[in-house]
């Protein structure tokens, strides 16, 4: 095992420099090992948003959390609000009702970059790399908030993903489709996010390569990160899942476990193709 590689510390997350400053005064004790609850309940608390784009409302009191350094998952159909409810968290969306909190604190009213500034990193559902830039390009492009040396951190994404060190000076456009979602989920951590959102990270890719990008998913959430994922892969996404929701609507359809979820027979028959 590569030790110097905080993500592929398989005993949790003993090495916290990919996470971000001043996260040591965060009131978790002790390092690795489970996620612990926040005293003032989940890392992120999405409740009861309630939006849309224009006069209709597409969210119906949504709600979402997700515990530090664990995996949440949203599965639903297509158009059932998915992508509509990660805008919604990231502040993309004009939240009629409801609000967010990040560690305890209400962030409803910031804006997408002061979210970020906050510890929130975002990976869209589509053009999320800038094809004509170079893959170190794109991830100097993530770290845009940034005002320290973010040279270590651009290392950490390409112990984490090492491909994109071989490819880092060819345009992102030109690389697979794999490849390009790592690009986008490394352009994301430049920022040295508490919680990942990921819209897709798998679409369009092959089973293997799909495999591939949930192990480095879990490596990230074992350093402490909390993961937010919307998957069209809902089975083998809610394998990974410590919390899954079945998004229909707009609204909460099923909350549960992931391993819960896939027990359920209603769930499977209805969402999960039997
Ligand atoms: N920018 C927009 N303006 C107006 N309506 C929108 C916009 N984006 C999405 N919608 C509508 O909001 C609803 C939810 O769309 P959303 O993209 O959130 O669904 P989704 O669950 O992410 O679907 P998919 O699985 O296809 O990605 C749909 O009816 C869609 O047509
Ligand atoms: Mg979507």
């Amino acid at each position: 095992m590569n030790t110097s590689n905080p993500y592929q510390d398989d005993r949790g997350n003993n090495d916290r420099s990919i996470t971000r400053e001043g996260g040591g005064d965060l009131p978790y004790p002790g390092k690795g090992g489970a996620a612990v609850p926040a005293p003032g309940g989940p890392f992120l608390a999405a409740e009861n948003m309630t939006g849309g784009y224009g006069a209709a409302d597409i969210l119906h009191d949504c709600t979402l959390t997700v515990e530090k350094g664990q995996i949440a998952v949203i599965v639903g159909p297509n158009g059932a609000g998915k992508s509509t409810a990660m805008k919604a968290v990231f502040g993309m969306l004009n939240l009629r009702g409801g609000h967010v909190k990040l560690d305890g604190e209400d962030i409803t009213a910031l804006t997408p970059q002061d979210r970020v500034a906050k510890g929130m990193g975002f990976v869209p559902q589509t053009n999320n790399v800038f094809p004509s830039m170079s893959v170190e390009e794109n991830l100097e492009m993530g770290a845009f908030i940034r005002k320290d040396d973010f040279r270590s951190t651009m290392e950490q994404v390409f112990d984490l993903f090492p491909i994109l060190k071989d490819k880092r000076r060819q345009p992102a456009g030109e690389l697979s489709g794999g490849q390009r979602q790592q690009v986008a989920v490394g352009r994301a951590l430049m920022t040295q996010p508490k919680l990942l959102m990921l819209d897709e990270p798998t679409a369009g890719v092959s089973p293997i390569v799909m495999d591939e990008l949930f192990d480095r998913i879990i490596e990230v959430a074992r350093t402490g990160i909390s993961i937010l994922m919307v998957e069209q892969n809902a089975r083998q996404a809610l394998e990974i899942a410590d919390r899954g929701y079945v998004l229909v609507q707009g609204a909460n359809r099923y909350t549960d476990t992931g391993a819960a979820l896939l027990a359920d027979p209603e769930v499977r028959r209805t969402f999960l193709g039997g």
